[in-house]
């Protein structure tokens, strides 16, 4: 049986450009994993995210190399619409792309470019808008909302077309702390309750060891790690390195480390940290 998600040596340059933006991509995902995908500005997270729905190499003119299977699926052969069943891709900035006039119509629009009947429609629109919270809400205008009520909706809309996998650029990024941790909320429960597959870019480690299993780390168009929570924030050089800053946590805990004090597996949470110190006291 193969993975959900394989990437084999994947490079893409985009037209234009003259190196590429991801280079020599290898790895794959089982279903149900929470993978966090983290990196500077510019590594090429955005870029890895539009080859899981075709968008690269169909809608860019490109050039790219590899080879991919997302869910069964060839984004080099494959319909962007038959990708859209299998993967939901909430870009960068998505909530900035809504343009429907009422919150309805927004979500049920990506389940009628699938043709559905209509009575699908109304049932998958009303699950979905009831998912992330915004029941109620149908008839107002998209960019009425808040910010934190437009990334759920931007998270409806993919999630009405009922996706085996979910891939979120940089979902929270310009929303304050309460709007981020309901947006942050749904989408732990998509993997949970749901059983989706998620990649998640984000800049918070916080969240990435809250709630991802795995951590991908891209850094110059290359991905050069690939691990738990636990085994990534170890790494505190390479992550320097990378312009990334482990959970405080992470850095307390291997300042304890340096000093002598056995904490093995890295604690990467608040309760790891308090787990690991009742342990060292009782010994
Ligand atoms: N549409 C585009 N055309 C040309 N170059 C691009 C385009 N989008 C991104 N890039 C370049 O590709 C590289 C990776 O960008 P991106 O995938 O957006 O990184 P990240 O999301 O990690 O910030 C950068 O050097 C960026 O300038
Ligand atoms: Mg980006």
């Amino acid at each position: 049986m193969s993975a959900l998600v394989e990437f084999n040596n994947v490079t893409y340059t985009y037209a234009r450009s003259t190196k590429p933006a991801i280079e020599d991509i290898s790895f794959s995902i089982e279903p149900g994993e929470f993978v966090a995908l983290i990196g500077p500005s510019g590594a090429g997270k955005s870029t890895l995210c539009y080859c899981f729905n075709g968008s690269i190499p169909q809608l860019f003119n490109g050039s790219m190399s590899g080879n991919l299977n997302i869910a069964g699926c060839d984004p080099f052969e494959d319909d962007i619409p038959v990708l859209a069943q299998h993967v939901g891709l909430v870009v960068q900035n998505a909530r900035t792309q809504l343009f429907n006039v009422t919150v309805i119509q927004e979500v049920g629009f990506g389940c009628e470019n699938l043709g559905l009947p209509r009575p699908v429609i109304l049932e998958r629109v009303k699950q979905a808008l009831d998912f992330v919270g915004l029941s109620g809400l149908e008839e107002r205008e998209p960019t009425a909302l808040s910010g934190g009520q437009q990334q759920r909706l931007a998270i409806a809309c993919v999630l009405a077309m009922d996706p085996e996998i979910l891939v979120l650029d940089e979902p929270t990024s310009e929303l304050d702390p309460i709007g981020a941790e309901q947006v942050m909320d749904v989408i732990a429960r998509m993997n949970q309750e749901l059983g989706k597959t998620i990649l998640l870019v984000t800049h918070d480690m916080e969240f990435v060891t809250k709630y991802a299993s795995r951590v991908m780390l891209l850094n110059d168009r290359r991905l050069i790690m690939d691990g738990t929570p636990q085994e990534i924030f170890s790494k505190v050089e390479l992550l320097a390195q990378s312009r990334i800053r482990p959970p405080q946590v992470c850095e307390v805990a291997e300042g304890l480390r340096q000093l002598g004090y056995r904490l093995d597996p890295l604690p990467v949470t608040l309760d790891d940290m308090v787990q690991s110190l009742k342990v060292l006291r009782h010994g």
